[in-house]
Parts: C-alpha cells; structure tokens; sequence
C-alpha cells in the first residue's frame, strides 16, 4: 500500500490517503463568517487526499472560541461555498467538522449565561479566552431532557448546510460533546 495511491471512501474517491487533521485558525472574525482568507489556506493544502475543515460551530448556543466560523446562517454558508469551490478548483476533497463546545465554553460567549452540557461538571483546572480575556472554566448548565432534540436538529440543520455550502461530508467533533450527549441521540 503507498500512501500516494487513491483511496474508495464510500462513493467518493479520494486521491491519494493522506488527511489533513482539522485545524481551528481564528480567521473568521468576531461575525464568525468563513472568508477569502480561509479559502486560500484550504486551497493551498487540496493535494491531500481529504482536508478536515477548522471545527465550526452548528449554533449560536455551540460558540466558545474567539472568531472560529460558524454553519447556522446564509452568510456562513455563503462563506464556505467559496471554501469548498476553491479546493474543488484543485481537485481536493473537504469534509466540514461540526463542533459544539458545551462545557468548554463560557458565559462570556453567551451574554453572561452559562454554557450548556449534559451534566453540570466542570472542566478541570483550564482557563479560556473569550472575549473579556482569559477566564477560568465555569460549571455549565445541564441542558433539560426536552433541550436535547433542539441541539439534534442544529446538527442536522448544520449538515444540510455544509451540503448546500458544497462540502464532501461532515465530521463531528467529539471532544466536547458526543461523551456527553450520547451517541445514540446524534445517531437517531
Ligand atoms: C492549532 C491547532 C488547531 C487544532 N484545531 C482542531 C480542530 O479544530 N478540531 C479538531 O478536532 N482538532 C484540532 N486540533 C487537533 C489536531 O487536528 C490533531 O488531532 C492534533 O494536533 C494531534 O495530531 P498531531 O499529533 O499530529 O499534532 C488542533 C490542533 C492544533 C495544533
């Protein structure tokens, strides 16, 4: 097996085997719309075989890092149509990767509200920047039983953007969410 050779991934076929790991960047500014910026770094890197897109928020609720792109409104959507058109131009591949930050955000992402996770725990002894500055973690809200179809269906809303923006899949990010939302809601 080379490296260089082509690989089947489901009914898309990818160039070669290498994947680029997704790589939040920051660049999209505080509107959190992607722009000529990241469509040129992605574009830059399209003879890999598959690119991971920078982790990108489903929600306004899913925010907690300092000016990464969002996939919940037109202008978002528009943003990556770019992206995707300019690595396709290439002949590259990109999967999007759909992030919710749940405990690892922070009030001051969400107008002095808590963030929200499954479970009220917080993160051990890390700090975050938001936009007041570095900040020490903070205990999140546990969503409600009846809150969890709502973060569902910004996945699902998300995917069909990301399709719409041109993109040759989604990949979620897990870190923060699926250990503890349950894998069996976001597969439902
Ligand atoms: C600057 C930077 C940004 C990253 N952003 C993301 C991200 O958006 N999503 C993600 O799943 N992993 C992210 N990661 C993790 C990387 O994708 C990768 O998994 C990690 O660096 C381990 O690979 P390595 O051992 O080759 O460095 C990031 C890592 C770095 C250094």
């Amino acid at each position: 097996m080379n490296v260089l050779q082509p690989f089947q991934l489901g009914d898309l076929t990818l160039s070669n085997r290498i994947v680029m790991a997704p790589l939040t960047r920051s660049r999209a500014g505080t509107k959190r719309i992607p722009n000529a910026t990241m469509a040129e770094y992605d574009a830059q890197r399209s003879s890999a075989g598959l690119i991971v897109s920078e982790a990108t928020t489903i929600s306004e609720q899913a925010n907690g890092w300092l000016e990464s792109p969002g996939i919940y409104t037109d202008a978002m959507e528009t943003g990556w149509r770019d992206v995707t058109a300019a690595v396709h131009a290439r002949g590259g591949r990109i999967f999007l990767q759909l992030w919710h930050m749940c405990r690892a955000s922070h009030s001051g992402f969400h107008g002095g509200r808590p963030p929200v996770a499954a479970s009220p725990v917080k993160r051990n002894g890390e700090s975050i920047p938001t936009p007041t500055g570095k900040q020490p973690s903070e205990t999140p809200r546990a969503l409600e039983t009846q809150e969890i179809p709502g973060v569902v269906a910004d996945y699902a809303r998300a995917t069909v953007r990301a399709k719409v923006a041109g993109f040759d899949g989604v990949e979620i990010h897990a870190a923060t969410v699926l250990d503890r939302f349950g894998l069996a809601y976001l597969h439902s």
